[in-house]
């Protein structure tokens, strides 16, 4: 069962000449991503492949280099353990889903995507597990498949630790090994000395489609597992007089596995630490990066200054000559340039303009715009709440559901009343009022432009631009009560 979901990005338009010519040529590459299984070994109700590192499922890391390979509408993802999950996590990559409904192992994954591809000359295979695969890799591969006329290439590598993988034994000539695989075996069916074998399978192939398709009836599942090996292939595709080859790749860490949750925070940690390597090289200063968490697809200027114990998470894009102090957790943000955000801050889906000030302990939640040179202080909590240019809410406050314009200064502690247990509702605060401290505002409620609201108000009135509102009991004084009081007590007492 195929089917396709585009995102509006990889549309494309079918305009007449240039598809008709595009159909015509040949497909040559496909690749597809093994993506089915349940991973027993991470003992999760999850797939696998949707588990995260550096802020993503381990498939869309795989998805993104192999979408700079081939284009998305020539990938095959095959899903198969709780399919609809990984499609719905993958909507939006303009790749196609094959489903494998029941998981009989990598072999009968592709035999179920025979039909998808069907028309390609070669097809790539990656693993939705081994998800630090770079793209110049795959292109390795591909190209040192097509220069050799293999049926079959493997990219093998040489781990300080091969244990769990298959591991592939090469044809020896006159004692030297060649280029050439005769079988990959497993770890569970290693016999003896096979044991002692350092070159293991990445998992990662190139394939001719015709001999692969021609061949691959003939897997068996007697094996430990009762399952269909794609690693068979091999001795499969060479005794019927195929070309099979094995690719080392230079570097052994770009083709790890995740089997188990120990694994998964090894290359989260990997891709973390390359993270903030690369950041570094491209101008950021990170101060303790091993501190730091940094997801893949996070953007920061030049000059900027991250600090220790720092979280920059999702589709966060920092600007340049920021300062993100210590402890700040900072999630799916644009923040301009030259913005300074103290320590503690948690800032959610949310916009912060160049030059603003964020913290101590500042929490801006979803829908929170904070103007050009804008204040935000300790212990102030925004949501749905755009701050104007040069407005300041320094301390102890809450704006929700708020529209405050520019220059405008809100006082300690005022609080808008945004909910009325039902609803909410709106305040709108224009440029250069004043909003004295203590203030409560309960919406919906317009303040006017240059408008002073006196300290420990209850305003539920709109007031308008340049007037005075004040809402509070008037303060009363009464000479010597208290030493009356003093003394009425002390003569009780006696
Ligand atoms: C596999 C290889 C092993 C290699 C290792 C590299 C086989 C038999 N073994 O072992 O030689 O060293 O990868 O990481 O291929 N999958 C499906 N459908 C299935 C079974 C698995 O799509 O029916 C997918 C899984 O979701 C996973 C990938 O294939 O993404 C690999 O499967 P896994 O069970 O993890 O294989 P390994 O034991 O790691
Ligand atoms: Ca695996």
């Amino acid at each position: 069962m195929i089917s396709r979901q585009n995102s509006g990005i990889h549309m494309r338009t079918p305009t007449s000449t240039s598809a008709t010519a595009a159909r015509k040529k040949p497909l040559r590459f496909a690749i597809a991503i093994l993506a089915a299984g349940k991973g027993t070994r991470l003992k999760s109700n999850r797939p696998k492949v949707l588990h995260e590192i550096a802020g993503k499922p381990l498939l869309a890391h795989v998805v993104a280099a192999a979408s700079k390979v081939v284009p998305p509408e020539n990938i095959f993802a095959i899903i198969g353990h709780e399919a609809e999950l990984v499609r719905k996590a993958l909507a939006g990559a303009g790749i196609n889903f094959v489903v494998q409904r029941e998981q009989r192992g990598t072999g009968h994954a592709i035999m179920v995507a025979q039909d998808a591809l069907h028309g390609f000359e070669h097809v790539l295979v990656l693993s939705g597990d081994v998800p630090l695969i770079r793209p110049e890799t795959i292109e390795r591969v591909r190209d040192f498949h097509v220069a050799n006329g293999a049926a079959m290439t493997i990219l093998t590598a040489e781990p300080d630790d091969p244990t769990g993988y298959g591991r592939v034994f090469r044809r020896i000539v006159r004692g030297t090994e060649t280029d050439e695989v005769e079988r990959i075996v497993e770890q569970k069916s290693l016999r003896g000395k096979e044991a002692g074998r350092r070159e293991i399978n990445s998992g990662i192939y190139g394939f001719a489609t015709q001999p692969l398709f021609a061949h691959i009836k003939k897997l068996s599942a007697s094996n430990s597992q009762h399952e269909l090996y794609l690693t068979d292939m091999a001795a499969l595709l060479g005794g019927a007089g195929k070309k099979v080859v094995g690719l080392r790749a230079p570097d052994s860490s770009e083709v790890l596995g995740v089997n188990t949750r120990i694994e998964l925070a090894d290359l989260d940690a990997k891709l973390r630490d390359k993270k903030t390597r690369e950041l570094m090289l491209a101008g950021t200063t990170i101060f303790r990066p091993e501190t730091c968490d940094i997801d893949a697809d996070v953007e920061v200027g030049t000059d900027t200054v991250i600090e220790p114990f720092v979280q920059l998470i999702g589709a966060t894009r920092i600007g340049a000559d920021c300062r993100i102090r210590s402890y700040s957790v900072i999630t799916n943000c644009q923040i301009g340039d030259g913005v300074l955000v103290r320590p503690g801050c948690i800032l959610e889906d949310s916009v912060v303009r160049n030059g603003a000030q964020l913290g101590p302990y500042s929490h801006l939640r979803p829908g929170s715009d904070i103007g050009e040179g804008a204040h935000v202080g300790n212990f102030v909590e925004t949501k749905k709440t755009r701050l104007g240019k040069g407005s300041k809410a320094s301390h102890l406050t809450y704006l929700g559901d708020a529209e405050i314009g520019e220059d405008v200064n809100v006082g300690a502690g005022t609080i808008t009343c945004n909910y009325d247990g039902v609803n909410k509702h709106q305040t709108m605060i224009e440029d250069g009022a004043f909003v004295g401290s203590d203030s409560v505002l309960v919406a919906p409620l317009r303040i006017g432009k240059g408008a002073y609201i006196g300290a420990a108000s209850c305003i539920t009135e709109d007031v308008p631009a340049d007037a005075l509102a004040i809402g509070r009991g008037r303060q009363v004084t009464k000479e010597g009560w208290a030493k009356e009081r003093r003394a009425k007590i002390q003569k009780a007492a006696k």
